[in-house]
């Protein structure tokens, strides 16, 4: 059987993956570049482990030259993705992971043709920030294919991981981001408020800069992208005032506070995972007026993250991705998301000749 290295395989998600990898009988070998957390976990889950950091290059590459494929699970993504690529290349391994890092993904495609050249598949961000989006988004270029404009939205607010947390602080000082003529745009946080139909009411959503803004633009080549998640009225409010408090947070003394507070909490119970759901909406959109809307509903971003992460490395190992940089939809097609387990739709709500079925989501 082909082999898989999980990577950050003992971090909150990192666990959770090599948990579903193991099931799925993938063997994985468990790899970190902490010795005791990964002898404990190896030890739990009678796997074999890996250990390594990724500060030489020489280093990463020879830990990875018996692998087929990485799947990193080790964010923030902005210091650990460049080194396990840069081993990938040189080791011919694939490379998998669930980074939502927009400079991440853009880094990751900028080695496009070192990847073509050496036979690698490169393909981030298999989670749920970008799988459901990426497919969706691809389903609304085949319903309209002349679309200038791309507006995607989750709605799944819940209490992140510890590890999110970290990221996002890690990525407090860049502010937000848009895709306007293809290239990316730099704007405020929080930078537009829409109301948003997920399928159960419209919901006040804002602009984020999450890494649909860069797969969903490379899945449909959409030049114009715009991506919005729910935020309760706070949550919206501490963004905003983010504007003003990029400065200071991003200091430092502050951010070693901040992720010392963050480290307070490891992330979503079972429970929680178990209860939790996320709704997807896209629109696509033509300069002359047509629109096209479509929804999914997903299990809890956790378990959608998890099932994501390892479907996808499945199929890279199965040869089924192209080599080069990858999105999801791009190498599997729009109806991928449906191997997930629990996902529902596409709902479509409108078609270009103007019937309107009502979405089942809000019957
Ligand atoms: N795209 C999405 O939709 C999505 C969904 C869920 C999570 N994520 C992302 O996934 C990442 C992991 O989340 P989590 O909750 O699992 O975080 P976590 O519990 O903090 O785990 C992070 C893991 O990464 C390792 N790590 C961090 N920096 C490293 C470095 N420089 N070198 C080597 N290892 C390093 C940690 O190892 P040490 O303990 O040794 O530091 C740990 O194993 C986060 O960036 C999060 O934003 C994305």
């Amino acid at each position: 059987m082909p082999s898989l290295l999980i990577y950050g395989s003992y971090g909150f998600v990192g666990s959770l993956i090599a948990e579903k990898a193991i099931d799925r009988g993938l063997d994985p070998v468990l790899a970190g570049r902490d010795r005791e957390q990964l002898r404990e976990q190896v030890d739990e889950v009678g796997q074999p482990g890996r250990r390594f950091s990724l500060e030489d290059p020489d280093i990463v590459a020879e830990a990875l030259e018996d692998v087929d494929c990485v799947l990193n699970c080790a964010g923030p993504f902005s210091n650990t993705a460049d080194p396990l690529v840069e081993g990938c290349l040189e080791s011919g391994t694939e490379y998998v992971d669930i980074t939502g890092e927009i400079p991440v993904i853009e880094s990751i495609r900028d080695r496009d043709d070192e990847a073509v050249d050496a036979g690698v598949t490169l393909l981030p961000a298999a989670a749920l920030s970008t799988v459901p989006m990426d497919c969706l988004a691809a389903h609304l270029a085949d319903r309209l294919p002349e679309a200038t404009d791309l507006a995607l939205g989750v709605d799944s607010f819940r209490v992140p991981s510890v590890g999110t947390v970290r990221t996002v602080i890690e990525g407090a000082d860049d502010g937000g981001a848009i895709r306007r003529d293809g290239d990316l745009e730099d704007v405020p946080t929080a930078w537009r408020t829409r109301e948003i139909d997920f399928g159960r009411g419209e919901r006040p959503a804002v602009t984020m800069p999450m890494g649909d803004v860069s797969t969903a633009h490379y899945t449909t080549g959409i030049p114009n992208v715009e991506m919005y998640a729910v935020m309760p009225q706070p949550a919206r409010t501490a963004l905003k005032f983010h504007r003003v408090l990029a400065p200071v947070l991003s200091a430092p003394p502050v951010q070693w506070t901040l992720k010392l507070l963050a480290g307070v909490r490891e992330g979503p119970s079972e429970r929680a995972r178990e209860r939790g759901s996320a709704y997807i909406w896209g629109e696509a959109s033509t300069d002359d007026g047509e629109r096209v809307v479509s929804r999914l509903r997903t299990p809890d971003p956790y378990v959608v993250t998890t099932d994501a992460a390892v479907t996808v490395a499945e199929r890279v190992l199965a040869g089924d991705a192209g080599d080069g940089f990858q999105t999801p939809a791009g190498a599997f097609g729009p109806e991928f998301v449906f191997e997930l387990e629990g996902v529902e739709g596409f709902f479509d709500e409108s078609t270009p000749d103007g019937t309107s079925p009502v979405s089942p989501l809000l019957q």
